[in-house]
């Protein structure tokens, strides 16, 4: 029997397809969906404190060989999302759910876990470092120094489960200091990638969305590759402790079946969950099984890690 169950953070999932924050989680009738669906669990649009309209539209485009936003957080604030989760925690209590947030500054965000530790929420935190999108605001896991003063503040009175949503990075040195600094800390795993951010897209002689004039995240196709080399580059030097959650370029059973391979123990779906809906889970799971089972792999653990290289 081949299985695609995983654990994050010793909570068991049946599946380790999710939603990547961002797509089909705004909403509770969308995150039902996601719920609902084949997927192992659902992340919430990164909260704020306060609701947020976000960027003006259009400002989030399918292209072909992916999708580029500038959505800018719109989410309609944490206590939406903190109500919908105690209410699940309920009707659900077998399940877990991850919920996104981030504050407009440091600030915001400590406000913010404060109100979340002090809360009845069982399920795991996703702090998400890495938004390309507010003008004025630059992606906060690109700092290494500000990141490290946030874990290190964050960490003196967080005690849930709590990961974080992580920008690429494209530079083996930049590998090596951001794990330097995550190794510090009781992070539960990294979400390896964030949308390529501040990418353009053009149509004849135009841009294709309005923010930014037309500066947008990068996602699908285009990204796997840099999404594969941050899952790996982090799994090779994080401490077992702290798991990984890849995301980025995965249209198929044998991209969810690479992430795995590079180190992941939890695939998160967005550019293609846009495109094609939550049938996308179902899709993608089935493709997963036969290579697994052409593989004669049971369970992720029979692979997960076990990218091979070429000997010298
Ligand atoms: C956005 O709301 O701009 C996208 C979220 C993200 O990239 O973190």
């Amino acid at each position: 029997m081949v299985s695609t169950s995983t654990q994050i953070a010793g909570f068991a999932f049946d599946n380790c397809l999710m939603n990547a924050a961002g797509v089909a989680c705004m909403t509770k009738e969308e995150l039902a969906e996601v719920k609902d669906s084949a997927a192992g669990t659902f992340v919430t649009k990164t909260a704020t404190l306060d609701f947020r309209q976000g960027n003006p539209e259009p400002r989030y485009q399918d292209v072909p060989l992916g999708s580029i936003n500038s959505m800018g957080l719109p989410n309609n604030g944490l206590d939406y999302y903190l109500d919908y989760l105690l209410e699940l925690q309920e009707s659900e209590p077998n399940r877990t759910f991850f919920l996104s947030l981030v504050g407009m500054s440091p600030e915001e965000t400590h406000t913010i876990l404060k109100k979340v530790q002090a809360s009845d929420f069982k399920g795991i935190t996703e702090l998400n470092l890495s938004c390309p999108n507010v003008p004025g605001k630059p992606q906060i896991a690109y700092d290494f120094e500000t990141t490290e003063k946030i874990l290190s503040e964050v960490f003196a009175y967080f005690k849930k489960p709590l990961g974080i949503k992580l920008p690429p990075y494209f530079d083996i040195v930049h590998f090596d200091q951001a794990a330097a600094i995550f190794n510090k800390y009781p992070l539960e795993f990294v979400n390896c990638v964030n949308s390529i951010g501040n990418g353009l897209y053009i149509e004849d002689e135009s841009v294709v969305i309005r923010p930014k004039n037309g500066f947008g995240g990068i996602g699908g196709q285009y990204i796997k590759p840099t999404a594969l080399a941050n899952v790996h580059a982090f799994y090779q030097r994080l401490k077992p402790e702290i798991q990984i959650i890849g995301t980025g370029g995965v249209l198929t059973g044998r991209d969810a079946f690479e992430h795995i391979l590079c180190g992941a123990s939890m695939v998160q779906v967005g550019t293609t969950l846009h495109k094609e809906g939550v049938a996308a889970f179902e899709r993608i799971t089935a493709e997963l099984k036969v290579i697994m089972e052409e593989k004669g792999y049971e369970s992720l653990e029979d692979f997960r890690g076990k990218l091979k290289y070429i000997e010298e």
